[in-house]
């Protein structure tokens, strides 16, 4: 070998060196900076992961729980190099979400990338300003007055299905809420009907549900993140063609409602499944402001829209499915706070089973006051992360930027010193009286700041108009206790089981 050669390899090899022990000089820093707070054993390589790698699907929440209580209120993980720090107070919890500095999500979000790509949810930066100021008008609430006479469509198909239940030894509510739920979001979303009740959509919501597990699964196991190694596991090729699914339902509807949209302005009337297509074609979906937005000159890219689409698809439909169940599960559990927002149904409908108005969903004070109670319980989404990008100081503790900052909206909901008697299920916790004693950031199941769930509004009226219809026409009864129910927490909370309900018929004027 010639001596320059040798030289300049010398010379290139001293040099990654060099920029390895920086590195690692900067790593051990954060490291010593994070290590003063207190966290579970971490051991080299892996982090705190090891005890999960264990543990059972229906073990995985409740040890997280578990180690929150005993580090209680701010502590530390690892997931192999990657610092996490937990926070549970609402003024701690504050100084992240208020910020406008701290909006990007945490690295772990990347897995819902091949997913979602870079939507609303897991989008940053410039793009995620100017998508979400592009989409905001979507939730306006003359558009959502629209969406209403969905829900209420939606709803009515619901009770019909529900119907054979009446005086079973029990069933899974679980999977008739999510079709009707990804009934509402196709159709207000996207303006097409699936037709998920009638079991149209199920290959989707399989593989909705398989890509939640994966993810959460990869997600605690440091061996599966990269993407070369994942690829080959079976896993990986699970993912594949669930992505097949999930990205082949939506890039038909994109096209069908494109198509759509020509036709109806060159004037032509297009309703090839019938009667459904040119109704849904009146209301203003979510994907036609999209379409015109790019009309408009604000181009979106085919691949733009295919990626809000599924984070449209995955937040809207997943989330208020699981807040649904659990209202009901708690419902189930409670006869006499069933009763009440029976006796508010009444009073409201006077016996008559017709859709529900804005109006009407705006006189449902107390269920209004259920829907919230449960979702402090049971938030659908029980956690949230940032990467932080500045150092920021919480709780006297110095958190160096680069960090991992995990929300934890479900340990934050059972502050004693914000709600007494922090299990109860108590819906008066949100009499306005109550609300405004406690700490803004004490109760926070849509997020707050300026990342906070844009789609609240409308799945508070989703959520109304589903359990009204429920409530007027069944009533309910759990046939499992809280403590008998598995959490499963897969970027929804779920119950492992489902929601076992039993159902008797109420005196309401069916058709
Ligand atoms: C009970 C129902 C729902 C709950 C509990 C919920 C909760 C949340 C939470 C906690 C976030 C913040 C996530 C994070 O920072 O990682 C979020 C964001 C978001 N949600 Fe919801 N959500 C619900 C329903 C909906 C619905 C119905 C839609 C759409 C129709 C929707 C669309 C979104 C979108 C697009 C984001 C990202 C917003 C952004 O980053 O700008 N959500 N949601």
């Amino acid at each position: 070998m010639e001596p320059i050669t040798v030289f300049l390899a010398a010379g290139l090899i001293g040099i990654a060196v060099l920029i390895l022990l920086r590195a690692d000089k900067k790593k051990s820093e954060v490291a010593s900076r994070v290590n003063k707070l207190r966290g579970p054993t971490n051991y080299p390589i892996l982090g705190t992961a090891p005890p999960l790698i264990f543990l059972k699907r229906n073990e995985i929440f409740k040890y997280v729980l578990t180690i929150s209580r005993v580090f209680s209120p701010i502590f530390r993980t690892w997931t192999g190099r990657i610092p996490q720090v937990h926070l549970q107070r609402p003024e701690d919890i504050e100084v992240i979400l208020r910020s406008s500095e701290h909006l990007d999500k945490a690295h772990f979000y990347r897995f819902l990338h091949q997913w979602l790509g870079t939507g609303l949810l897991t989008s940053t930066g410039q793009k995620w300003h100017t998508h979400r100021k592009m989409i905001t008008p979507t939730f306006h609430f003359k558009i959502l007055d629209n969406f209403v006479e969905v829900f209420s469509e939606k709803s009515e198909i619901l009770v019909r299905k529900l119907q054979k239940e009446v005086g079973s030894q029990g069933f899974d509510v679980y999977p008739y809420i999510t079709k009707c739920a990804l009934d509402i979001i196709c159709e207000t979303a996207m303006g097409t009907p699936i037709y998920a009740q009638d079991d149209r959509g199920s290959d989707y919501v399989k593989a909705v549900y398989d890509m939640s597990e994966i993810i959460m699964h990869r997600m605690l196991r440091p061996w599966l993140h990269p993407d070369f190694i994942f690829k080959f596991t079976t896993l990986g090729k699970r993912t594949d063609q669930c992505l097949r699914v999930l990205h082949g339902f939506t890039n038909r509807v994109i096209q069908e409602r494109k198509a759509s949209l020509q036709d109806s302005t060159r004037g032509q009337t297009f309703a090839p499944s019938g009667e459904d297509i040119s109704i849904a074609k009146k209301r203003k979906a979510f994907l036609d402001l999209l379409l015109e937005a790019s009309v408009d000159g604000v181009k979106l890219t085919d691949e733009e829209l295919r990626e809000e689409v599924d984070t449209f698809m995955f937040e809207g439909h997943d989330t208020t499915s699981a807040g649904l169940s659990w209202a009901l599960f708690l419902l189930g559990l409670h006869p006499h706070i069933q009763d009440r927002a029976y006796q508010e149904q009444k009073s409201i409908f006077q016996g008559s089973d017709r859709p529900a108005t804005m109006k009407d969903l705006n006189e449902m004070k107390y269920l209004e006051r259920v829907i919230k109670e449960s979702l402090r319980l049971y938030p659908s989404v029980p956690g949230i992360a940032r990467t932080l990008k500045k150092d920021v100081k919480i709780a006297g503790y110095d958190i160096p930027s680069e960090c991992t900052i995990l929300v934890q909206i479900y340990v934050l909901h059972r502050n004693p010193d914000q709600f007494p008697d922090p299990e109860k299920f108590d819906p008066d916790n949100f009499l306005p009286e109550r609300a405004s004693k406690r700490h803004p950031y004490a109760y926070i199941p849509f997020s707050a700041g300026p990342r906070n769930c844009i789609g609240q509004k409308f799945a508070l009226l989703e959520e109304k108009t589903v359990l009204s219809y429920i409530l007027r026409h069944y009533k309910l009864r759990s046939l499992d206790k809280r403590e008998d129910v598995a959490l499963l927490s897969e970027l929804v909370l779920r119950p492992e089981n489902g929601v076992r309900l039993g159902l008797s018929l109420r005196n309401v004027g069916m058709k």
